[in-house]
């Protein structure tokens, strides 16, 4: 992977229950969050005492580097985010400055986490679909802006692959939301749902109380039997 092509954007823990329908529950759960990025639900949870390990390609570049290149691409996303205003629901985030305060306060939280949390082993460098942790150390394995998301330049293949170790770590898959980046259904869902049903796997789309890109209201949920 290399950095300048990538455009780190962070969520926080707020959205992460939300577009996951954690309860609290879920929340006491063992959590893998893959493709976390910037995003500040690693550090949220774990000032409430929460066990979250995230993995991530970026994690492998230093702070400096990763801060670097969010201040070079946030302008640019957040004009864009200003530009297509009605692919968006204004409704969790109502303006495009909430957004802009919202997405830099992720980033600084995360940030000045990121080197103790690497020392701790809660930010852990991996893709996906190759994690390198054992089997079922997990409860709940997520997947927030990644899976179907990339769907047009991220195969099929390579989608069953990383929910196939996904759920060879954890118990249960979580994937938000369905769309791809022209915030159409991903072409990918439907065939995911029949081989994962076909895997014998209980594989569910539910509704949850998030949408920003909009149509982005629905989670994946593949458990074992
Ligand atoms: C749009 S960001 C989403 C960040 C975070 N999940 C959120 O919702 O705020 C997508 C993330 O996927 C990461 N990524 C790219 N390739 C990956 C791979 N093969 N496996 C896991 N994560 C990957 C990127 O580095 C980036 O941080």
């Amino acid at each position: 992977m290399k950095l300048k092509e990538v455009v780190p954007l962070g969520r926080t823990c707020t959205e992460y229950r939300a577009m996951f329908s954690l309860n609290e529950a879920d929340l006491n759960k063992k959590i893998l969050d893959c493709g976390g990025g910037p995003s500040s639900f690693n550090y949220e949870m774990k000032v409430q005492n929460k066990e979250v390990i995230t993995i991530d390609p970026i994690y492998q570049f230093s702070r400096e580097d990763i801060k670097k290149r969010i201040e070079e691409t946030f302008d640019d996303v957040m004009a864009q985010g200003k530009a297509n205003k009605d692919d968006y629901i204004w409704k969790n985030i109502k303006t495009v400055e909430e957004l802009a305060e919202t997405r830099i306060s992720a980033m600084k939280t995360f940030l000045n986490d990121f080197e103790t949390g690497k020392k701790e082993k809660r930010y852990i460098t991996a893709e996906l679909p190759d994690l390198p942790l054992k089997n079922g150390e997990f409860d709940l394995a997520l997947s927030s802006h990644f899976l179907f998301l990339y769907s047009d330049l991220l195969s099929l293949d390579f989608h069953v692959k990383a929910v196939d170790e996904m759920l060879r770590v954890a118990d249960e898959v979580r994937i938000f939301p369905l769309l791809d980046l022209s915030t159409n259904k991903s072409h990918h869902v439907e065939e995911i749902v029949k081989i994962f049903k076909e895997k014998e796997m209980q594989v569910s789309i539910e509704t949850v109380d998030y949408e920003f890109q909009r149509g982005g209201n629905q989670l994946m949920r593949i458990c074992k039997n």
